[in-house]
């Protein structure tokens, strides 16, 4: 059996710790923080056990800190994700995800006739809450994007 105690991808001794990202969520997160761009040391576990989602992703990158404005975009598709922010090994702040009121680049707008989808735009949104469902209104199109089917523009910094 295993040990209970022991961590499924090890413990880092300085940077960020994404935790709680439901699996089906985990790329989508990598692609918005364009991970695949990014040259620190990242271990990613992918549907680990979890008491909370059933199977639960995970993502740590060394030696790297990321803005908050940055973070929030990451409630478009995981909002209960935490962020763990790690020094000398321990866990000096967990921060919690807010839903950005504007998303600047990173979501495609779902509208296929949209001017985003066929010009080198960057994609607009304000979003809206309705029926406590997050939506996305573009700023070109005025039509809305549901946050539960979202395409991320990977490179779309
Ligand atoms: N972690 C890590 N490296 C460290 C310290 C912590 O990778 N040096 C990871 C842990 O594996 C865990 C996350 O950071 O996935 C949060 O750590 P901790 O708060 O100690 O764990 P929990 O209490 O289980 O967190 P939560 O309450 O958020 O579930
Ligand atoms: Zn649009």
């Amino acid at each position: 059996m295993e040990n209970e105690k022991q961590l499924k991808v090890s413990a880092i001794k300085n940077g960020t710790v994404l935790d709680h990202i439901p699996s089906g969520q985990l790329f989508k997160v990598i692609d918005i923080l364009h991970l695949s761009e990014c040259n620190n040391q990242i271990t990613i576990g992918f549907n680990l056990e979890s008491k909370m989602y059933g199977r639960k992703g995970i993502i740590k990158i060394a030696d790297r800190y990321f803005a908050d404005e940055e973070l929030n975009y990451i409630a478009l598709v995981a909002p209960n994700a935490t962020v763990n922010i790690i020094k000398d090994f321990e866990v000096v702040e967990k921060k919690k995800l807010s839903i950005p009121d504007t998303v600047v680049g990173t979501v495609k707008c779902g509208n296929p006739v949209c001017v985003t989808n066929h010009e080198p735009i960057k994609t607009i949104f304000k979003t809206v809450v309705k029926d406590g469902k997050v939506q996305l209104l573009c700023h070109y199109c005025e039509k809305t994007t549901d946050v539960n089917d979202l395409t991320i523009i990977r490179n779309s910094r």
